[in-house]
């Protein structure tokens, strides 16, 4: 592949050719990355193997030899060996030659490698590939056994920064991804990750082989034994080199463990339910977290991965919608995504416990809880919806010990942002792709003129790094956009500011963060468009009732009002007037929905919706619906392709900057489907009446897969629609509600990026 470019090095000697050394000696040669490759080994076997097999050029048992006139070296022998082995080459080295190795503990390696090498040892480059397979030795080498994994390098002060970085980018042209930590750091997270649980397989096997009859308990071992021991099959001399080696992490690791069985080994003596639970569902939702961390993607896609190194592509599900149909029933669409946030958020900053029914178990909701988790809030649940928060009082929260990952939810970084500038520490915030395109500089640059230290990615979007420790005054803030997220993320760190701290709006939006606060007893003044928080007003906890979402509702208000015969009845939605926008867009273009049963809950007010088909018409939509319907859009404009007439909307150009471009994606998308349309900077024409079936891409944009489902109930042909895992992050069990309501709908899984 690199066959015009000059090798990255002449001549790489290969110590110990195993399955580490041979596979880094294939891929080498795959990508023609040195026009030499020598080995090193103690046996002739090995080397003849290596030579028959092509991965090298030439061999060597006197390790001096084989390292002479190298450029690079790569030592992969065991741990226990890394001295005696650096010794030996010591005499053969070059003297600008780079040494690397593969040792999975870092400390150990370095003390020998640092008496051994003795002057040379600055051009010493600690390296550990985290990648492996069942089978080991050279005949298991594999070219490709090294792209798509991590290979952490952790060079000490005195190595020399262009010999690391020329191992970088050795290891990048191999295919891995490369990143760089303290040497201690490293045995840390790899005695948790890696070492303890190598030891906890190897001692349950051991344990229960020393039973009585242990062929008995082996014969009935269940699926769980096998997947939990598998790692017990690994190499025994590796294992105990590494336990040896990592001696204090490993004992640290342990004594953690130990501590977590305690807990559990009481609540089982004690029948705690409570705390059983709470391990239990903390667990599930601490692995779906992890792993949809390692991918940057979605907690679903995560969740049903069953790649343990979360390294590889996953399914990205494609919805098939066969045209036709109608909708009918009665359907509980889940928790409202907005209202699920801040009762997280705000319930961790109460003071006592208060318990949530009804939250959004969608993703977007669930990273704002895990944050608060990773900040040492105790969150029992989500279990049906109720979740049970443990506050901590305005100052509780604890510095987390990673980033903090916000999935595909914007909300969730912007309300943080916020939040977290009246903090005594720092704070790192990261997203999947989309949310890592997104404007951070909106929350950030009124927050800094609060005071705030907050730093951006690169345009000022993710990851957003807030320097906790600052003194904030409170501003007053002319909105320059209509955005609840920016008044939200002002009027949150307010509560950290001295005295009032307000923000003028230019059109209404969401006021869920001011009806909450008042809930938690912050009152928030209230004057026209302008809402006023004092600073440091403690919070109160107490019941809270998160109703149906008007968001997620809006698709099935669309496909009832589109398909003819369809009659359906949403229960228990929350209709607050800066959320009714859809209903009123609407209405105005024909259909017929009615609120049923208006009521007030906790201080939002919530109807039951009953919609029935109704020929709709186009409309030239009111501006100042605008800001109102700002998330149902992509709904509407199905709505507008199923009208009589023209549809048009102006002053929406915050479509653009949400999860996808929603005006392009939404127009690409109508034209697949032959949808007559045409695109402005701020909005878009859509010219109703039939249309076909077709292709769509949604982007990963949870709110387009699903309007271009509904919109199946009037195509005449089906729709596939791609990229549809981020359904998850707002409307988890989307597909089987809407079948159950009529759609004809399939979820196909594809192997495919986000
Ligand atoms: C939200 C505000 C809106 C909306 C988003 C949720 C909120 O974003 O689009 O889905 O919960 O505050 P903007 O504030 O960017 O308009």
């Amino acid at each position: 592949m690199s066959a015009h470019r000059p090798p990255l090095f002449q001549r790489v000697a290969i110590i110990g050719l195993g399955l580490i050394g041979g596979s880094l000696a294939a891929a080498i040669r795959e990508q023609g990355l040195a026009r030499t490759v020598v080995a090193g080994s103690r046996s002739t076997r090995t080397l003849e193997q290596g030579l028959a097999l092509g991965l090298i050029d030439e061999g060597s048992q006197d390790l001096a030899v084989a390292v002479r006139g190298a450029d690079l070296v790569f030592v992969a022998t065991p741990v226990s060996s890394m001295g005696a082995v650096l010794k030996a080459l010591r005499p053969g080295l070059a003297e600008r030659a780079i040494v690397t190795d593969g040792g999975s503990v870092k400390g150990a390696v370095i003390a020998e490698a640092r008496r051994a090498l003795g002057d040379h040892f600055p051009r010493f480059v600690p390296g550990h590939p985290i990648a492996g397979k069942e089978k080991s030795g050279v005949e298991a080498a594999d070219a490709g056994l090294y792209r798509q994994h991590r290979v952490i390098l952790t060079p000490t002060p005195d190595t020399d920064p262009g010999a690391t970085a020329r191992v970088n980018a050795l290891w990048a042209a191999v295919g891995a991804e490369v990143l760089e930590m303290a040497p201690d750091h490293h045995d840390r997270v790899l005695a948790e990750t890696s070492h303890l649980p190598h030891l906890l397989a190897f001692s349950l096997v051991d344990t229960l082989a020393r039973q009585g009859d242990s062929t008995e308990i082996f014969r009935y071992a269940a699926g769980g034994f096998r997947d939990f021991t598998r790692i017990a099959s690994s190499d025994p001399v590796m294992w105990h080199d590494i336990f040896r080696e990592n001696r204090d992490a490993v004992l640290e690791a342990l004594a953690l463990f130990r501590d977590g069985i305690d807990r559990f080994q009481n609540a089982i003596e004690h029948n705690d339910d409570e705390a059983l639970m709470g391990v239990m569902t903390r667990a599930n939702a601490a692995r779906a977290h992890f792993l949809a961390m390692n991918e940057r993607t979605s907690y679903t896609r995560a969740r049903h991965s069953d790649d343990e190194t979360g390294m590889t592509q996953q399914s990205n599900p494609t919805f098939l919608a066969r045209p036709g149909g109608r909708l009918n029933g009665r359907l509980r669409v889940p928790g409202d995504k907005s209202m699920s946030h801040r009762a997280i958020m705000l319930a961790s900053l109460a003071e006592g416990t208060t318990t949530v029914e009804g939250f959004l178990e969608g993703e977007d909701a669930l990273a704002t809880l895990q944050a608060f988790r990773d900040m040492g809030v105790l969150i029992e649940g989500p279990h049906h919806g109720q979740v049970i928060v443990h506050g901590v009082g305005l100052h509780g929260l604890k510095a987390p010990s990673k980033p903090l990952y916000m999935g595909n939810s914007g909300t969730s970084m912007r309300l943080l942002t916020g939040l977290l500038a009246g903090q005594a520490f720092d704070t790192e915030l990261t997203g999947d792709e989309s949310l890592s395109k997104r404007p951070m500089e909106r929350v950030a640059g009124p927050l800094r003129e609060m005071g705030a230290r907050i730093d951006t990615g690169e345009g000022g979007r993710p990851p957003v790094r807030i320097h906790g420790g600052q003194t904030l005054k409170g501003i007053h803030y002319p909105l320059p956009m209509a955005s609840a997220q920016v008044k939200s993320a002002v009027l949150l760190a307010g509560l950290y500011a001295e005295g009032d701290t307000s923000v003028t709006e230019p059109a209404p939006t969401r006021d869920h963060t001011e009806r909450m606060l008042g809930g938690f007893g912050v009152p928030v003044r209230r004057d026209g468009a302008t809402s006023t928080v004092t600073g440091g007003t403690p919070l109160a906890a107490g019941p809270l009732d998160v109703p149906a979402d008007i968001s997620s509702a809006a698709f099935f208000l669309v496909g009832a009002s589109i398909a003819e015969g369809s009659e359906l009845t949403l229960p228990h939605v929350g209709v607050n007037p800066t959320r009714t926008g859809v209903i009123d867009i609407l209405k105005l273009m024909g259909a017929d929905i009615r609120l049923e049963n208006p009521r007030d809950s906790g201080g939002e007010p919530v109807a039951d919706l009953v919609v029935r088909s109704a020929p709709l018409q186009g409309i030239e939509i009111p501006r100042e619906l605008v800001p109102l319907a700002i998330d149902e859009f992509p709904a509407i404009f199905i709505a507008a392709a199923c009208a009589q007439g023209e549809t048009v909307l102006r002053g929406a150009e915050e479509l653009r900057v949400k999860e996808s471009d929603r005006i392009q994606v939404m127009a690409d998308g109508l034209a697949a489907l032959g949808v007559e349309h045409e695109v402005y900077e701020d909005g878009i024409r859509i010219v109703g009446g039939p249309f076909g079936g077709g292709e769509v891409d949604s982007h990963g944009d949870h709110r387009i897969a699903m309007s271009f489902a509904m919109a199946a109930l009037r195509a005449s042909a089906p729709i596939t629609i791609r990229r549809c895992a981020n359904v998850a992050t707002s409307f988890p069990g989307f597909a089987d509600l809407a079948r159950g309501a009529g759609l004809d709908l399939e979820v196909h899984a594809s192997k495919e990026n986000a």
